[in-house]
C-alpha cells in the first residue's frame, strides 16, 4: 500500500507502536504526524523492550527511513535521549531519522507551565503527561512559537526567547510561585542541542514528496488516539493536537489526494489514563482486572489506565472521522481467561438508545453503556498464528466487532512480540 495513515481509534495506547513495526517490515518511509514526547511506543523484539516517545517504531527494522513531521512538538532533550539508548543497541540514525525544519520546539518553560497548571487546579486538571505539549501548541497557534529552523540563527533565536520569557515569566511567578527562567541559559543549551540536532534536519514535506513520487510505501503515523483529538475527541479531556487522519495532511505536509488508505488501531478492549469521561469503565468491584492482565500501566508516565469493555459506539465515531478502511485489532490475548465478555453496543441516555457519539461530556457522563454480553474462549490465543485457528468463541467475539463496525479485521495482535501477530 504506497501510502498509508495508522491511526488510533480510542484514547491512545493500542498498541500503534507494534503494529507500526510489524507493517514497517514492507514500508520505506515511515512518517510520525502529530504529538511530542507525551506518546509512548512499546515494542518487543526477542527479548528486548523498546519504548520509543517520538521517534516512530518504524526505526527498529534498519531498511527504513523515518520522519517527524512539521505536526510534531520536538522536545529535543527528550528527542536526543532517545537518540543515544538506540544509538547503544546499535541502532543506526544518521541518514535514517529527519526532523521536519518546520516542527516546533518544546521549551523549558512549556514543561513548566504544564506541571504547574496540573498541579494549580485541581477542579480543572486534565491530568496530561507533563512534557509540555499543551503550552508548546498553545505558542504554536498564538504564533508566538520557536521552531526547528529558528535554531539556525542566534539572532533570532535570542530575540524569540526574550520575547516569550517576558509573558511565561510573569505567568510563572504570579500565578505558579515559581522563580523566573534565565533567556541566556536556554538559548546556551538549545544552541548546544542544535548542533547535535544538525545532521537530523531537513524538508520532510519534500522528501516524503520525492519519495512518493518515486514509488516508495509510506507509513504515516499517528499518536495519542481520536478520542484524544483536540477537535474530535471528549474535549477539553483531551491532548492538544490531531491524532485522527486529516492531522496527517496538515503535519506532514502531504495533500489528502496523497493518501491511499487508513487503518485503524484498536484494543479488543478500551483503556484510558488521565480524566474525563469512559463511558465501558469496569468498576473495581466486578472482579475483572484487566489492568494487571493486560499490564495497563503508561509507557510514558507510568500511571495505571482506566479500564473497559469494547466499546463500538466509540469505534464507529472513529471509522466515521478518520475513513477507517481495516482493523487491526491488539492485545485479543488479554481476554483470554475471562469466562464472559462484554460489547458495548449502543448508549442509553434518559431512557433512549442512542448510537452516535455525543459531543457535550455533561452527557457523555450520563450515557450508560447497553451491553450484549458472549462467552469467552478461556483458553490461550497467545500462540495462534491464522484466524481459523483461534478459538471458535474468539473468532465470534471478532466477527461481532466486524459486523458491528461494518469494517473488516486484517491484523490481529495476541502478544507483544512482532511474531505474535495474525494476518487474516
Ligand atoms: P498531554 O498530551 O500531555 O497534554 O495530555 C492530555 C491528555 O492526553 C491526558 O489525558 C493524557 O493522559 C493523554 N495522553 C497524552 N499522550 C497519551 C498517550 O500516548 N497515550 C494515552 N494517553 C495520552
Amino acid at each position: 500500500m504506497p501510502v498509508q495513515i495508522i491511526v488510533g481509534a480510542q484514547w491512545g495506547d493500542e498498541g500503534k507502536g507494534k503494529i507500526i513495526d510489524y507493517l514497517s517490515e514492507h514500508a520505506d518511509l515511515v512518517a510520525r504526524y502529530q504529538g511530542g514526547a507525551n506518546a509512548g511506543h512499546t515494542v518487543a523484539i526477542g527479548g528486548e523492550r523498546y519504548v520509543l516517545h517520538l521517534i516512530p517504531s518504524g526505526i527498529l527494522h534498519p531498511h527504513t527511513t523515518c520522519y517527524l513531521g512539521n505536526g510534531v512538538v520536538i522536545d529535543p532533550v527528550a528527542l536526543l535521549q532517545e537518540i543515544e539508548l538506540l544509538t547503544k543497541k546499535d541502532i543506526v540514525l544518521k541518514g535514517r531519522l529527519f526532523i521536519s525544519h518546520r516542527a516546533h520546539l518544546v521549551m523549558p518553560y512549556h514543561k513548566l507551565l504544564d506541571q504547574s497548571r496540573e498541579l494549580a487546579d485541581e477542579q480543572h486538571k486534565i491530568g496530561t503527561t507533563g512534557r509540555g505539549i499543551g503550552p508548546a501548541y498553545v505558542d504554536k497557534v498564538h504564533r508566538m512559537g520557536i521552531r526547528i529552523v529558528d535554531l539556525l540563527d542566534e539572532t533570532t533565536l535570542r530575540e524569540k526567547i526574550i520575547h516569550n520569557l517576558e509573558e511565561k515569566n510573569a505567568i510563572l511567578s504570579a500565578l505558579y510561585g515559581q522563580s523566573p527562567l534565565e533567556a541566556e541559559a536556554i538559548l546556551h543549551e538549545y544552541r548546544e542541542l542544535d548542533e547535535q540536532l544538525d545532521p537530523y534536519i531537513t524538508d520532510v514535506s519534500r522528501a516524503l514528496h520525492l519519495g512518493i513520487a518515486s514509488g516508495k510505501s509510506v507509513l504515516c503515523e499517528g499518536a495519542q488516539g481520536t478520542l484524544l483529538d483536540i477537535d474530535l475527541g471528549t474535549y477539553p479531556y483531551v491532548t492538544s493536537s490531531s491524532p485522527t487522519s486529516g492531522g496527517a495532511c496538515t503535519g506532514l505536509g502531504l495533500g489528502p489526494t496523497q493518501i491511499d488508505r487508513v487503518l485503524g488501531v484498536i484494543k479488543a478492549y478500551t483503556t484510558r489514563v488521565g480524566m474525563g469521561p469512559l463511558p465501558t469503565e469496569i468498576s473495581p468491584e466486578s472482579g475483572i482486572d484487566l489492568r494487571t492482565l493486560g499490564a495497563e500501566y503508561g509507557a510514558t508516565t507510568g500511571r495505571p489506565r482506566r479500564c473497559g469493555w469494547f466499546d463500538a459506539v466509540v469505534a464507529n465515531y472513529a471509522v466515521q472521522v478518520n475513513g477507517i478502511a481495516a482493523w487491526a485489532v491488539t492485545k485479543l490475548d488479554v481476554l483470554d481467561t475471562l469466562a464472559e465478555i462484554k460489547i458495548c453496543v449502543a448508549y442509553r441516555y434518559r431512557g433512549k438508545e442512542i448510537k452516535t457519539f455525543p459531543a457535550d461530556l455533561a452527557m457523555l457522563e450520563q450515557c450508560e453503556p447497553v451491553y450484549e454480553t458472549l462467552p469467552g474462549w478461556q483458553e490461550s490465543t497467545a500462540a495462534v498464528r491464522t484466524f481459523n485457528a483461534l478459538p471458535a468463541r474468539a473468532q465470534q467475539y471478532l466477527r461481532m466487532l466486524t459486523e458491528i463496525t461494518q469494517t473488516p479485521i486484517e491484523i490481529i495482535s495476541v502478544g507483544p512480540n512482532r511474531e505474535q501477530t495474525i494476518f487474516c
